[in-house]
């Protein structure tokens, strides 16, 4: 399959692994990409420019195929060394960075002079088109149903990328809720040019994570995710788990005075902890409804070649297959 993203990227397939805390590590990247997708590091997983730079190494070992990092841009005061992450960056030679969050306009520039492409996850045609103007390549439009932060409009993708669709020049793929050929085929018909998945990426063989997460993803339903953080405007789509029942009590109780201080224990630092350790009641971490579409745990190959095989056989048996002779 031939796509704008494909050939902006150097991928085979149009498919894209999102940057994902305490996931997105070389193993999760390289896999992606030797299966013909675009495999993401996440930046600030890395504690410091230079693990990130270790990390860009040890991925390049991994895989000869192009790859990407995620820059995550935080609503914090104690900002992360960010000019210096991209210079980690640009030194180690990646061709593409995923940016989420805030506005990225300080880092087009030097990304842009490396000859790095630039896509921006945006959860609203608003922000996506604010990316398209400040000069962001593409964009990930990220639907309400995705796991971590849908931001405030709740706008799901069966209404979001036909509206991105019509309002976008650059091209854009859909995040959020993506998980196999049929997700794949239904994107594309509505503008995408290829899918953006995060927790389907996950339940992977490969996934640098505790067996208790994958499980978790398996078993859960779609009716498994809660959102979080919203009296905070910071809206995130987790996991359900007795952490998160008791934070959401919390915010029921304290409703508008509700402060991050309050819900730090549920929250803050608890991603290695989950990730690595498997401890699935130590706090929040995100998770799309997408869980009630995997109930599996293939090889990055296994799954990518699946949903490309799948999406052949919809486009041309059953789709053509229903037109008029
Ligand atoms: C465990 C987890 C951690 C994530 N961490 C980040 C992150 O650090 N930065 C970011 O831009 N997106 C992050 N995301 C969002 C994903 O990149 C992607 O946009 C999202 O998972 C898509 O929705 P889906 O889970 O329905 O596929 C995370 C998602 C998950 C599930």
């Amino acid at each position: 399959m031939k796509t704008k993203i494909t050939e902006m990227f150097g991928i085979q397939h149009p498919i894209i692994q999102g940057g994902m805390h305490w996931v997105g590590f070389a193993e999760m990247a390289a896999a992606v990409s030797n299966a013909g997708g675009l495999g993401i590091i996440t930046g600030l997983t890395q504690r410091t420019p230079a693990d990130l730079a270790n990390e860009i190494a040890k991925c390049r070992d991994m895989t000869d195929k192009p790859f990407g990092v995620n820059v995550t841009f935080l609503p914090t005061v104690n900002a992360p060394d960010y000019p210096g992450y991209i210079k980690a960056i640009i030194e180690g030679g990646v061709k593409v960075v995923e940016t989420a969050g805030n506005n990225p306009a300080q880092v087009l520039p030097p990304l842009h002079d490396a000859g790095i492409k630039v896509i921006h996850k945006c959860t609203s045609v608003r922000h996506s088109l604010k990316a398209q103007s400040i000069g962001c390549d593409a964009v990930s439009v990220d639907g309400f149903e995705c796991g971590g932060h849908p931001g405030e409009d709740d706008v799901p993708n069966m209404i979001l990328l036909p509206r991105a669709a019509d309002e976008l020049e650059i091209p854009f793929v859909a995040s959020g809720g993506q998980a196999d050929a049929r997700s794949l085929v239904a994107s594309l018909a509505m503008g995408a040019e290829g899918i953006n998945m995060g927790t389907r990426f996950i339940a992977t063989k490969e996934a640098p994570v505790h067996e208790n997460v994958k499980q978790a993803i398996v078993a859960a339903s779609e009716l498994d995710t809660r959102l979080v953080m919203r009296p905070l405007r910071n809206t995130e789509r987790v996991m359900t788990n007795d952490a998160v029942e008791r934070l959401l009590v919390k915010e029921r109780e304290l409703g508008d005075k509700l402060k991050f201080e309050d819900i730090i224990d549920e929250v803050a630092g608890v991603y290695p902890r989950i990730m690595s350790e498997g401890d699935m009641d130590a706090g929040a971490w995100s998770c799309g409804m997408v869980a009630g579409l995997i109930s599996d745990i293939p090889t990055c190959k296994e799954l990518i070649d699946g949903i490309m095989s799948e999406a052949d056989a919809i486009i041309r048996k059953r789709l053509e297959g229903m037109l008029a002779a």
